[in-house]
């Protein structure tokens, strides 16, 4: 090759296996909510993906969105019915070849609506968050996408974001590299850098392997990020992966303090899941044996116990009992049995009819 000669780019996109395809999917499904939702007494909301990608992806032989353009699709579409509100997108991505592709991609979704800023940042995440963090007091309502394709932002990191009120998180915790990491010598100072202090050396679950390192592992995690609600959804290897499918990938962990925002992640998250109930996803529908999924007598039984003698708003109990693997349908249907069974009785406060079962509703425990 002489000097003149330029470097061949390749210019097709990278490869996306199911297992990353879901985290699209999930996107997809909640920032419409989110926007609506914050949308309708927030005039100005921000969304940060900070490990962006290239915007585009080859799945099963055709093109499809990475994060960034699902975000800014969503926008477009949000701020076409809500004229004068305001949608700020950053994309932080440090790879110049990803940045070069992200920005042809941004280009193809123009023209842009008013109120849609997009800014593209060719920055390292971690500087880049706690610039932010360190530079602007106030920020608006805010979704943090953290999906490295290693370590994530630091846990010190992650909380202070959670701090800023009306701000959430969807962080990729990549399991199989982060456990391997701990492992390794060589490589256990970035889980120093990740939970912030070398405390993670000293945890029981190290000595332990398979499920109840894993089962520990996650929760020390999930246990030192500050938020209300932490709800994770299991994502495992791929078929393409030539890995065991039972094995985990990654969690997707989503971090919030209202509940509204945990109960709409949970709508989202269940029914992608390869068995009914279980959070859990491999890609492949058949063929694999999972524990059976949770029914709808253990939600019975639950509630029997819990709310024996009390009184309680439909949305109220679904809010205090978030972290049950049942989505709103489940419960409605629980309760509906309960009462067909003189169980308890339902004061229809919101929805005026016998037949309907939601928000301020009254559950009545006998
Ligand atoms: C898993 S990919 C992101 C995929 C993207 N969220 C999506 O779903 O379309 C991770 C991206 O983070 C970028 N990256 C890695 N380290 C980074 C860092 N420290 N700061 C910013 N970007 C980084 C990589 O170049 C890569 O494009």
């Amino acid at each position: 090759m002489t000097h003149t000669e330029s470097i061949p780019i390749d210019e097709s996109p990278l490869h996306l296996k199911k297992v990353s395809r879901i985290k699209h999917i999930i996107l997809q499904k909640y920032l419409p909510s989110w926007t609506r939702i914050l949308g309708s007494w927030n005039k100005r909301l921000c969304y940060f993906d900070c490990y962006a990608g290239p915007g585009i992806y080859e799945f099963e032989g055709k093109p499809v969105d990475g994060s960034p353009i699902i975000a800014v699709r969503t926008a477009k579409d949000y701020l076409t019915s809500n004229m004068g509100n305001e949608l700020v997108l950053f994309f932080v991505e440090k790879d110049k070849k990803h940045q070069v592709s992200l920005g042809k991609e941004l280009g193809k979704c123009g023209p842009y609506e008013q109120g849609l800023r997009i800014h593209l940042m060719s920055e390292d995440a971690r500087e880049f968050v706690s610039g932010l963090l360190d530079q602007v007091p106030n920020l608006a309502p805010s979704f943090f996408m953290v999906d490295p394709y290693g370590h994530p932002l630091s846990i010190p990191i992650l909380n202070k974001i959670l701090k800023r009120p009306i701000t959430e998180a969807l962080i990729n915790f990549m399991f199989y590299r982060i456990n391997m990491d701990a492992s390794n010598p060589k490589v256990q100072h970035h889980l120093d850098e990740m939970f912030g202090d070398d405390d993670w050396r000293k945890q029981d679950f190290l000595k332990e392997s398979g499920n109840v390192r894993e089962e520990g592992f996650l929760q020390y995690f999930l246990s030192k990020i500050n938020a209300k609600y932490k709800f994770f959804f299991r994502i495992r290897f791929d078929s393409e992966d030539c890995v065991s499918s039972g094995r985990t990938k990654y969690y997707l962990v989503h971090a919030s303090n209202h509940p509204k925002a945990v109960l709409l992640m949970k709508e989202v998250m269940w029914p992608l899941g390869d068995d009914e109930g279980l959070f859990d996803f491999s890609g492949r529908r058949q063929g694999v044996l999972f524990s059976p999924s949770p029914q709808e007598e253990d939600l019975q039984n639950f509630l029997t116990q819990r709310y024996h003698g009390k009184k309680i708003p439909f949305d109220t109990l679904r809010e205090e009992t978030w972290d049950l693997p049942f989505i709103e349908k489940q419960y409605r249907s629980a309760i509906k049995k309960m009462r067909n069974e003189n169980l308890l009785a339902i004061n229809p406060v919101t929805s005026k009819t016998d037949r309907g079962l939601k928000g301020q509703d009254l559950v009545l425990f006998y």
